[in-house]
Order: structure tokens, then sequence, then C-alpha cells
């Protein structure tokens, strides 16, 4: 069986992110989503609450699963029995960093190949972090990310600006 994981932060799934997910998927037999978990930083979006949006947008796609993983992305992939890692490409700035990465990943676990799908031109632009922010300024981003998930990143990132607010 061929079995990819697409890892990332998912904080929070866009648009671009599913395009990935929906593209890959029809590469390999099983895709699992790996959503770190990453103590280090403060997410806007809990791990179960990224699963649980992830699950969502893609539960009509029978060969995809969400997971949540913590840790090295090399010893979550042999765990899984995974030996394809996939990484969506937006613009040339992103390959740099991404080459290191799978560079890093295939010295900790030589069992691993690294894919990268270029993003899909109307997405070249959209990331996790830019609809956060035009979400905490009460920009539309039905746009960037799927229909189903525009009210409760809404209503997540207006609870977390009052929050702060309070503090
Ligand atoms: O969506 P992101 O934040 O770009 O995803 C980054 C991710 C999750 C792919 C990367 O941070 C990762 O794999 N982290 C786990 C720790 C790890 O294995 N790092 C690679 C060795 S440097």
């Amino acid at each position: 069986m061929k079995r990819a994981i697409y890892p990332g932060s998912f904080d929070p799934c866009t648009l671009g992110h599913l395009d990935i997910i929906k593209r890959a998927a029809n590469m390999v037999d099983e895709l699992v989503v790996g959503v770190l978990i990453n103590k280090a930083k403060t997410p806007l979006f809990s791990p179960e609450y990224r699963v649980s949006m992830l699950k969502e947008v893609t539960k009509d796609i029978p060969n995809v699963k969400v997971e949540s993983f913590e840790g090295l992305l090399a010893d979550f992939a042999r765990q899984k029995d995974a030996n394809i890692i996939v990484r969506g490409l937006r613009i040339v700035t992103d390959f740099e960093f991404e080459l290191q990465v799978a560079q890093t990943n295939r010295m900790l676990n030589s069992d691993l190949e690294t894919i990268f799908l270029t993003t899909s031109l109307e997405y070249s632009y959209l990331s996790s972090t830019t609809v956060r922010e035009t979400a905490a300024f009460g920009g539309d981003i039905s746009k960037f990310v799927p229909p189903e998930l525009v009210d409760t990143i809404n209503e997540k990132v207006a609870a977390k600006f009052k929050e702060d607010k309070n503090e």
C-alpha cells in the first residue's frame, strides 16, 4: 500500500491546503493528513479543533485520514508505515526551507521521499497567517477557506481578539 503523509500546522486549513490534499489523495492509496502539535507555539486553534476542521472538509474523500502528531515527522512517518511526505510549494522562497527540511527528514529516516506539489495558481498567495489576520480585522475570508469553516474561524478569531483586549 502506498501511504503518504501531508503534514502541517493547518491553523487554520485553507483552500490551498484542501487543493493539495485532493490532488495528493489521487496519487496514493492512503493520505494521512498530519496535524502538528507544537508545544513551542501557541496556535489559534487547538490540535483537536484543527483535526476536526480537516475531518469535516475531507469527509467525502475516502482515502484521507486526519491525525495529530507530536515530535519528529520522520518518526510519525515510520509509525504510520508511510514513506512519502507531501508538501505544497507556493513561491520560490518556500523551496529553500522545504529542501532543507526534506533533506533533514531523509537523514532521519532514509526510507522517506518528499514530493512537492505546486500550489494551484489561484491559491499561490494564500497562507493560514493571512487568513487569521484578515479575519481578525473583519475581512471576508470566504475566498480563502472551505465554506463550512468560515463561521467557525470568524467566531474563534473574534473570541481571541476579545480575550486579548481584556488581558
Ligand atoms: O504548516 P507548516 O507550519 O509549514 O508545517 C511545518 C511542518 C509541520 C511540516 C514541520 O514543522 C514539521 O514537520 N515539524 C515536525 C518536526 C520535524 O520533524 N521537523 C523536521 C526536521 S527539521
